[in-house]
């Protein structure tokens, strides 16, 4: 964490239907209206936005997908279009989940696009990379994870980037408890960083890049303290409202701390 803005965001996945996600935000606000020191943002799935949107309304937190179709609009059954999350209230759209690669054959070519689209339309994209444990295993993460960043930024402008977040999560830690540690994350989140700078110059030092993989509420503090790491993308533990609103508390008693306040 240096000087850039922490954020803390909440994937919830596929869970929670619309009683449930309206119930979570009454909960949720009561225990992080007063939290200024970083940002917030809930990734619920589309049916529950609309209603989000009004539980959410000038609020702290903010609003995002959990994915979004590369397309304006037309004949693609099943998919959304980024002007149906504006219309929603989202400004943040996460993009190439590893689980959207891995279960939905997302390419690298497709999330590019995707992304080229979010950034089109004013959202700001949350972009997601990591290795497997197979891909770990040869000590080629590294690698993976740079051809991953490069395919994704392709086309863009610094510009472009300085209004991207940028999400490290290594597929081995993900719901599986595992966390990697927090130089495992540091040392990945700076490699990011380095690509970042080789592509599109100093801009690299103004994008928050996330970690993402069994974040909790007792493993946030370590995290943050490291120089690269600008935040979490949590999806389990964000789940509960009070242990979700205690990761943030936590990270935000970091926040201040490295701040001197
Ligand atoms: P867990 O926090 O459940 O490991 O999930 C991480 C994740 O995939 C967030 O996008």
């Amino acid at each position: 964490m240096a000087n850039r803005r922490t954020v803390i965001a909440g994937n919830w996945k596929m869970f929670k239907t619309v009683n449930e996600a309206e119930d979570y935000a009454v909960r949720f606000l009561e225990e992080v209206k007063d939290v200024t020191e970083l940002d917030i943002i809930l990734c619920a799935p589309f049916t529950a936005l609309y209603p989000l949107k009004n539980e959410l309304e000038e609020s702290v937190v903010h609003l995002g997908a959990q994915n979004m179709s590369w397309a304006d609009q037309g004949a693609y059954t099943g998919e959304i279009s980024a002007q149906m999350l504006l219309d929603v209230a989202c400004t943040y759209v996460i993009l190439g989940h590893s689980e959207r690669r891995e279960l939905f054959g997302e390419t690298d070519e497709e999330i590019n696009k995707k992304v080229q689209k979010a950034l089109a339309a004013g959202l700001t994209p949350i972009l997601c990379v990591g290795e497997n444990l197979n891909v770990r295993e040869e000590g080629k993460a590294v690698e993976r994870v740079r051809a991953q960043v490069t395919h994704a930024l392709s086309g863009l402008s610094t510009e472009d980037l300085s209004r991207m977040v940028i999400a490290y999560e290594p597929i081995w830690a993900i719901g599986t408890g595992k966390t990697a540690s927090s130089q495992d994350a540091q040392d990945m989140c700076a490699a990011i960083r380095a690509n970042l700078t080789e592509l599109m110059g100093p801009t690299a030092e103004k994008v928050s890049i996330l970690y993402g993989g069994s974040v909790k509420a007792e493993n946030i503090a370590e995290l943050l303290t490291e120089p690269d790491v600008d935040g979490a993308l949590v999806g389990g533990a964000s789940l509960d409202p009070l242990s979700f609103a205690k990761l943030i508390h936590n990270a935000g008693s970091v926040v201040t701390r490295m701040e001197g306040r």
